[in-house]
């Protein structure tokens, strides 16, 4: 037997500092459920894998500010952060956290590999180190000018105003964003790994072999790093969190996270496969796998050259993404998104504020997808595309349709009679719904998807308010009518798994219908003789009260 080609999708391990906002959801998460759901039900062979980076700086200041340890931080965002995906519906095979064992025996594996084969190289140099906080400071928490566009507020890895990509000792007048004070140089030893090496082999791969099929921003970014030239790049840090380096004599030297955490990907993989008693290896190591990673866009240079490097220079047959696919980012009513000035809408407040409505905010998030530039949330636009599109549209169209069939029908499907040319005409177009949207979606145009299964919807509505068949004497002509809009009607149950998963329930459960394979969503969905459940509504209305009470909440956020 031919056995089917491995897919093996990962989403970026968010960090366990903070919980989950839309920008995460739209950017990422949405997008990579949507693609593994539809996988699912193509039958193909595909795992979802994802889990919480549980360490670096930022967890460990953290932990400062709220007086607690890191591990305490990370326990307690790691729950909320997988309760939230959990509760909207975002369905991982696996979702580990890289401060388990398991992620150090693997992470620290790759590591002592890579130095027993020379892969990488010790250095001593100097570094920016806190004196008042006690501390060598992460790049990002040393500020200084720009020596390119003298803009004052440059960190130490990048300068947000011109753009380029800096080095701590670049910056002119630095200091500790810590502190405030101003840093000494000190002299410590790491371990590097020498990117440059790589800089043919990466050429090559990325410019050569996936010019054409990576969207265009992962390709830019990684082609600029590509243009600026590969240095040698540190793999561990002076810091008391994280997974310590195997090989150091002097405590309080960690690997360096974004070294670590992506290996996270694969020990996530390995959990699920020991859990499911089966090889994990096909889903890293066959060359016919696919790895798909859905990632943030600050994080195209770790997913499209390190990890990649890091892949490569362990050489035991890991396989080098497929697809690596980033988004723009998403603003909250025209202001970016920022978790320190509490400018966001949170994941886990939207739950306990719209209980039972997480698909709206599945469904606005895709439709809003900053997919090739920057888009916008606001709430007006939420409750105005609920109560017009879900609501109006596809709620109500299904609503008419079950109602109508129950009174003439006893709520039975009707054996049809003659079609009219239009009716022809809607029964090919469904048809080819689900090739249309799987092409879509294939192609990671998810918003174009979405559209294209509303769309459905909108013919659905319009069919059934121009032929009004509650006006018609001619019994078979109602007949007919119902049974077409029926086929609309499930055929829409059918298609909304991927974007609505938890409406799509109710809806095949209201029709007394399971969820067909992918290829198997044929024309004729709901056979005459078949008899319907009682129809519900699938959406609620958004209130206006509502909207302006989170308005509010937004706005007492912008106060502090
Ligand atoms: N924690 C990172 C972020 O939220 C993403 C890490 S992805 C991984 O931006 F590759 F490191 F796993
Ligand atoms: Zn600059």
């Amino acid at each position: 037997m031919k056995k089917s080609n491995k897919y093996t999708v990962t989403a970026a391990l968010p960090y366990a500092n903070g919980p989950i906002h839309i920008g995460h959801l739209a950017g990422v998460y949405f997008p990579a459920d949507v693609f593994v759901r539809y996988m699912r039900r193509k039958n193909r062979d595909v795992i979802f894998i994802c889990g919480s980076d549980e360490h670096g700086v930022p967890i460990a200041m953290q932990a400062k500010k709220e007086k607690k340890t890191p591990q305490e931080i990370v326990n307690k965002y790691h729950r909320m952060i997988k309760d939230c995906f959990t509760n909207f519906g975002i369905q991982f095979d696996n979702y580990s956290r890289t401060s388990k064992e398991l992620h150090y025996e693997v992470s620290t594996s790759f590591f002592k590999k890579l130095h027993e084969k020379e892969k990488i190289f010790e250095k001593v140099s100097e570094q920016y180190y806190d004196e008042e906080a006690q501390q060598f400071l992460a790049d990002r928490y040393i500020s200084g000018i720009c020596p390119y566009c003298k803009n004052d507020e440059a960190y130490g890895d990048q300068c947000e105003n011109c753009g380029c990509s800096l080095i701590p000792e670049d910056l002119i007048h630095p200091k500790s964003t810590i502190s405030g004070s101003f840093p000494v140089l000190k002299k410590t030893k790491h371990w590097y790994f020498p990117l440059n090496r790589y800089q043919k082999f990466l050429e090559k791969w990325i410019l050569i072999s996936h010019k054409k099929d990576w969207k265009v921003n992962v390709y830019g970014q990684a082609k600029s790093w590509l243009n600026q030239g590969l240095k040698p790049r540190a793999i561990t840090r002076d810091l008391n969190w994280g997974v310590p380096v195997p090989i150091s004599e002097k405590k309080e030297k960690v690997l360096y996270v974004w070294f670590e955490a992506p290996i996270g990907y694969i020990s996530s993989t390995i959990e699920w496969a020991q859990k499911k008693k089966i090889d994990w290896k096909p889903y890293w190591k066959d060359k016919k796998t696919k790895l798909i990673q859905f990632i943030g866009k600050d994080n195209i240079v770790f997913h499209c050259i390190i990890f990649p490097v890091i892949l490569k220079a362990y050489d035991s047959g890991y396989i080098l993404p497929d697809q690596i696919l980033a988004n723009e980012f998403l603003h909250l009513e025209n202001k970016k998104i920022s978790t320190s000035k509490n400018w966001a809408v949170w994941g886990h407040e939207y739950l306990e504020d719209f209980p039972n409505q997480q698909d709206t905010l599945r469904y606005i998030l895709i439709a809003n997808m900053p997919e090739k530039k920057d888009n916008n949330f606001n709430w007006k636009d939420f409750q105005k595309k609920n109560n017009t599109e879900l609501v109006a549209v596809l709620g109500n169209f299904v609503n008419r349709s079950l109602t109508l069939v129950k009174k003439y029908n006893n709520g039975i499907v009707p054996n049809p009679g003659v079609f009219s040319t239009k009716e022809k005409n809607i029964l090919t177009k469904i048809k080819n719904h689900p090739e249309y949207i799987g092409n879509l979606i294939e192609s990671y145009k998810f918003k174009e998807s979405l559209a294209c299964f509303m769309n459905l919807a909108k013919i659905g509505n319009k069919y059934l308010t121009e032929e009004e068949p509650w006006k018609k004497k001619d019994k078979k002509r109602v007949e007919t009518i119902l049974y077409v809009s029926l086929q609309i009607v499930g055929m829409l149950a059918q298609l909304s798994e991927p974007f609505l998963p938890h409406i799509a329930k109710k809806f095949l459960n209201m029709l007394r219908l399971k969820p067909f394979l992918w290829n198997k969503i044929k024309e004729e969905i709901l056979y005459p003789g078949h008899l319907l459940g009682d129809p519900t509504f699938l959406f609620e209305k958004v209130t206006n009260k509502s909207i302006e009470k989170q308005l509010k909440k937004l706005e007492k956020k912008s106060c502090k």
